[in-house]
């Protein structure tokens, strides 16, 4: 059905208004998300498109016991880490999400990112135990009630990152359409070898990443974050 000049307005500014309000929330209220609503999420999500359809997504959602086990025993292990560096050779991310080498402009971005972030919760450059209970609160999801882990199998390419990385971005939309906020979360990947365990991860799949989902608690300051984006000519060839 063709829509109406009336409709597509509305329509175009419902799922840019979603797209748009998407931002990585680091505060969530102790408030429950329905199991349905959860199941609705994913399954919308799961339009996303993939290479001839392969879906590479798998979703382990946990709630209750289970995301309580996880957060309890990756914090311990986050906490360790801290006391004794030389446990870095047990937590090892299986995939590079981040360059071996950081050069220009992706380094001062990342630097305006984590300086901007700390500078707002008035962590400066020397504390070192703010530092560590900032990054810790990742493995707390941020107290969202929902925590979720996404795994792929580890024979398929790096273009089933892509489409995972689809997938994902309508979740995080998705969810926004209902009210929710998300912060996905590649903090996890280090994790892998206590995460995929306790999740009861397929032999043969590594870990994509994590994400916080719930209802993001306005009143935290943490929440008022926000970040730049480059402008359109900057990143953009016009070819005519
Ligand atoms: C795959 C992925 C992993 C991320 N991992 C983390 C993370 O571990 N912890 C965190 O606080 N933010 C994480 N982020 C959020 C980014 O810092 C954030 O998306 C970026 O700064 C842009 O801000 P915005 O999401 O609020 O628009 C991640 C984002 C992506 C896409």
């Amino acid at each position: 059905m063709t829509p109406t000049l009336e409709s597509q307005a509305d329509l175009a500014s419902v799922v840019e208004d979603a797209i748009t309000s998407r931002m990585s929330v680091r505060a969530f209220l102790p408030r429950e998300v329905p199991r349905s609503l959860l199941q609705h999420l994913l399954e919308v999500a799961s339009r996303a498109p993939s290479g001839t359809n392969t879906q590479p997504w798998k979703v382990y959602v946990l709630t209750g016991a289970s995301r309580d086990a996880l957060v309890a025993k990756v914090c311990a292990a986050h906490d360790a880490l801290r006391a004794d560096p030389a446990l870095a050779a047990n937590f090892r991310e299986e995939y590079d999400y981040y360059p071996e080498k950081w050069v220009s402009p992706y380094i001062d971005r990342r630097r305006e990112n984590g300086w901007g972030l700390y500078g707002l919760l008035g962590i400066g450059k020397g504390d070192k135990d703010m530092m560590h209970a900032q990054h810790q609160r990742n493995y707390r999801f941020f107290d969202a009630p929902v925590g979720l882990m996404f795994t792929i199998d580890r024979v398929m390419g790096r273009g089933s990152l892509l489409d995972y990385g689809m997938y994902l971005q309508s979740l995080m939309v998705a969810a926004r359409a209902q009210g929710l906020h998300t912060c996905p979360q590649a903090a996890w990947n280090g994790f892998a070898n206590i995460i995929l365990p306790h999740i009861g991860a397929d032999e043969g799949d590594m870990l994509v990443c994590g994400m916080a989902l719930g209802y993001a608690d306005p009143t935290d300051l943490v929440n008022t974050f926000q970040t730049p984006r480059v402008a359109v000519n900057d990143f953009t060839t016009w070819l005519d």
